[in-house]
């Protein structure tokens, strides 16, 4: 069972800094980051996987400080574009801590990931696999791993759901596919099988299926050794791990993932006679998400015969997880207190359909007006690493803030960067 873990004071300050001033500062729509909060989390990980690898999963925030951060603090990364790979090379990450990833990798990222001497490449599908070879320069092998489906299903919903079968990522084990990979990755002399790998889903609360994946997962080194007399020494559990997004709601515990993963590994190699090969997990919104605020100005409030509406200057196209997963946030009133009593509230956003909703029947004050502001706690996963042009309203920025200060990671996208790539007409 999972944890409940405390949700940031949004409605004070984030890393010292008073969100009123960032609001004043850097405008809104605005996310901050809070320095601190990464860099614990990354420590965190590193406490409850020690002589793992722990690969932080770009996909849910990546900018060039975010990988700067977590490179200090000693984390790999796990990335699935030739675009996250360079921004992070960028830095001066060291390409040989990065693994590759994507069910559909490009010429491209191939391409990338070899020129830039990747660290890992998991192979996702057959037809992968000569392909990948055949873009190793002779003389060179590059290091794989094979992500398998465990055939497990956990996660939040079924749009993040991974480890189940019949869907677009990785091997089957079921249905032999994993195994018939397994074979041909072994016979190609440029490819070098060095473990295996599955990512079960995301915003995983509970211990549980991650015991199931390791004991498939060694079940199946096993039959490898004994079919081909090769023992992989790596097995990489992807992430998924579950935080809270409301006050109350359950978290994965860190530290107990870890000791009952590596409980589990250690009996499951004893049993099958293996020795334990090395571990890596890949958290992504474990380390993001909650050090990440959102920060919007209430514009416009509208009530209808049973809604309070309050829409804000940003919406789906800085956040879409409400639009996409029905998911819920717990937005704040910042910089005033009201003594009106609260009231149920939806939180729009600024977009041209009706299903830009940011936050559904949340409580609010009775009389929230526009140019209140708002802060969405639990903001820095997967929200701006999925944000659109809709609109072409601009991209927010993004605002660290450490040790009471504030500086600017990413400015706000301007009508003139929009402009300049509109080169036809
Ligand atoms: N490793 C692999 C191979 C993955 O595909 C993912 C996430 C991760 C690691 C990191 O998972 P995390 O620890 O962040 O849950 N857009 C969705 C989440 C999609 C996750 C995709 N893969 C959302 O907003 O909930």
């Amino acid at each position: 069972p999972g944890s409940t873990t405390p949700l940031p004071q949004a409605d004070l300050a984030v890393g010292g800094v008073p969100l009123t001033e960032l609001a004043e500062r850097f405008g809104t729509p605005t996310y901050v980051l809070d320095e601190d909060e990464v860099r614990r989390r990354c420590r965190a990980y590193l406490r409850a996987f020690p002589d793992a690898d722990v690969l932080y999963a770009a996909k849910a925030f990546l900018c060039r400080a975010m990988a700067h951060w977590v490179q200090e603090e000693g984390l790999g990364l796990d990335v699935c574009s030739a675009g996250e790979l360079e921004l992070a090379v960028t830095t001066g990450y060291p390409p040989e801590r990065i693994v590759l990833h994507g069910n559909a990798k490009s010429p491209d990222d191939l391409g990338t990931a070899l020129r830039l001497g990747v660290g890992r490449i998991v192979i996702d599908s057959t037809s992968e696999i000569a392909r990948l070879a055949a873009a190793v320069p002779a003389g060179s092998r590059q290091k794989v791993l094979i992500r398998v489906v465990p055939g497990i299903a956990a996660g939040g919903h079924a749009k993040i759901r991974t480890g189940t079968e019949d869907q677009k990522f990785g091997l089957s084990v079921a249905d032999g596919s994993a195994q018939h990979a397994i074979a041909r990755v072994l016979g190609q002399p440029r490819l070098e099988l060095v473990g295996l790998h599955c990512h079960l889903g995301s915003q995983i609360t509970t211990v549980k299926p991650y015991l199931s994946a390791v004991r498939r997962l060694v079940g199946l080194l096993a039959r490898i050794h004994e079919q081909h007399g090769v023992t992989l020494p790596e097995l990489d559990l992807g992430g998924g791990h579950g935080i809270a997004y409301l006050p109350g709601e359950p978290a994965l515990d860190i530290a107990c993932l870890g000791t009952k993963i590596r409980a589990e590994l250690a009996r499951g190699c004893a049993a099958a006679g293996l020795p334990v090969p090395r571990l890596a997990v890949e958290p992504g919104r474990a380390i993001a998400g909650p050090a990440g605020v959102a920060l919007y100005r209430v514009l416009t409030v509208k009530r209808t015969g049973t809604h309070l509406f309050v829409a804000v200057d940003g919406g789906m196209s800085d956040n879409p997880r409400p639009a996409l997963y029905g998911v819920r946030y717990a937005p704040r009133l910042v910089g005033r207190r009201s003594a009106v009593a609260p009231e149920a509230v939806t939180v729009v956003g600024r977009h041209c359909e009706a299903g830009d909703v940011l936050a559904s029947d949340v409580r609010l004050p009775g009389d929230i007006r526009p140019g209140d502001l708002l802060a969405v706690p639990v903001a820095g996963a997967y929200h701006l690493s999925m944000a659109s042009g809709y609109n072409l309203v601009g991209r927010p920025p993004v605002v660290a803030v450490a040790d009471g200060q504030a500086r600017l990671l990413v400015r706000r996208e301007s009508f003139a960067d929009i402009r300049e790539r509109d080169i036809g007409l």
